[in-house]
């Protein structure tokens, strides 16, 4: 399948997930659940938006595999996965703050950052009204606007976004490095959803971002974006993001803040 279809496929089930996320939003939020520490929540809406957009997806494309933060993994056929986070934002989902979308994106081989070819994502934030999408060499658009990360700036310039771990130890780390890394940047923004930094990013609302520990369904899409954008998206010493560091930008200021984060031992 061409990737202009998957990509109207990850267009069309995100928008509709989306709407369905932003009415039970309207009817009220809970948690539900906690899980990988205290402060990880879920709540019913994460699950039911999954559960759509898997419903919708096996409908739509029988035989791909499916990777989902609530749901799990599922082996396909086609050598393609589809990697969802039906709510990438839940606490901000909760708190009833803007920044929160659903992130759906299709891959080619194992689904593992590391490896994978990313074929089409759709980051759609219905609180602030924009649908974000890129299909592999078809560029970046936001509601037929083609999107370009900005041009690079020295790093004391750089609007850096981040983000923090649900695991204490984690961010322990994560305050280590925050703390001197802001006196070598114009600012730092912690906005509480991956997908949209990264969206962000490829919009040229940002000039950097960089967080550690990411899953995945976090930045599939969203890294997808960034590169069709015109941006890089790699690791620290690994020329594509792992779990331990995702750090995205113009290439010049991904290097700059590459070798400060190494220096400052992230
Ligand atoms: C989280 C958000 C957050 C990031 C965390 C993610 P969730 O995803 O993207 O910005 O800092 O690393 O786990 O839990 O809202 O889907
Ligand atoms: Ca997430
Ligand atoms: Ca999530």
């Amino acid at each position: 399948m061409a990737h202009e279809d998957l990509l109207e496929i990850a267009r069309d089930v995100a928008r509709e997930a989306g709407e369905l996320a932003a009415r039970l939003r309207r009817e009220g939020v809970e948690v539900a659940a906690t899980k990988s520490s205290p402060i990880d929540i879920v709540t019913a809406a994460d699950r039911a938006t999954e559960d759509l957009i898997r419903s919708r997806l096996a409908d739509l494309r029988p035989g791909d595999g499916f990777l989902g933060e609530e749901s799990g993994a599922e082996r396909g056929t086609t050598g393609l996965t589809w990697v969802v986070d039906p709510i990438d934002g839940t606490v901000n989902y909760l708190y009833g703050l803007p920044n929160w979308s659903v992130s759906i994106a299709v891959v080619e081989g194992d689904p593992d950052p590391t490896t994978w070819t990313a074929l089409a994502g759709a980051v759609d934030a219905p609180a602030l009204g924009e649908l974000y999408t890129a299909s592999a060499g078809g560029g970046a658009w936001l509601e037929g606007r083609p999107l370009r990360v900005r041009e690079a700036v020295p790093l004391d310039r750089a609007l850096v976004a981040t983000g923090f771990h649900y695991t204490q130890a984690i961010r322990a780390n994560q305050a280590r490095v925050a703390q001197p890394l802001l006196a070598r940047v114009r600012d730092l923004r912690r906005a509480g959803g991956a997908a949209i930094d990264l969206a962000y990013l490829a919009a040229g609302r940002l000039d950097a971002y960089f967080e550690q520990g990411l899953n995945p369904w976090d930045q599939a899409a969203g890294a997808l974006l960034v590169q069709e954008a015109g941006g890089v998206v790699r690791g620290l010493d690994e020329e594509r993001p792992t779990n331990r560091m995702t750090i995205a930008g113009s290439a010049g200021v991904v290097e700059e803040l590459r070798a400060a984060l190494l220096e400052l031992g992230a």
